[in-house]
């Protein structure tokens, strides 16, 4: 398989998400994610509906943070950056938001948008550097998918809070 061929894994995700309704392509993906990849305890979105601030959508595992500005924890610093936060051991990342006590590693992907952060993808592992460069590619790869199959409901208008 050449690299720039999709997985397994991503080519099931692109057949899964055949709406273009971003709330249902989101729940299916989570749910993928956590039912397929071993080792993980959380899996969620968060979605930036007003500036700079994340707030808690679709997710699997148990209840969580929120709402996470952009200046705090591993989600902020990938959405503040819009890069990817893989991080090997949680409590070593400094301003880490502890939601589930039993998360070790951390991978999370930004969503962007129209040149806008929709929000992050947020993956956990109760196992220290549960994730390595090949799982952060997949992830991002699906992310990417997520974001073409629902690029016409991820509008600023669409899924904004008004104030
Ligand atoms: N640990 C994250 C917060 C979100 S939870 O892990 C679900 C962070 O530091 O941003």
């Amino acid at each position: 398989m050449s690299p720039t061929t999709p997985d397994l894994l991503t080519r099931q995700l692109q057949a899964l998400l055949d709406t273009d309704d971003w709330l249902t392509n989101a729940a299916q993906m989570v749910a993928f994610i956590k039912a397929e990849m071993p080792g993980l305890n959380w899996v969620g979105f968060y979605l930036q509906r007003r500036p700079d601030v994340l707030v808690l959508g679709p997710f699997q595992g148990l209840p969580a943070c929120n709402p996470i500005p952009f200046s705090k924890g591993v989600c902020g610093a990938a959405a503040s950056t819009r890069t990817t936060q893989r991080i090997d051991d949680v409590h070593a990342f400094p301003g880490h938001i502890v939601c589930d006590a039993a998360s070790r590693s951390e991978l999370v992907v930004p969503v962007v948008h129209d040149d806008r952060v929709w929000g992050v993808l947020d993956i956990d592992s109760p196992e220290p550097a549960r994730f390595d460069a090949a799982d952060q590619a997949r992830i991002e790869a699906m992310v990417a998918v997520f974001v073409a199959a629902s690029a016409g409901t991820l509008s600023g208008a669409v899924s904004m809070v008004r104030s």
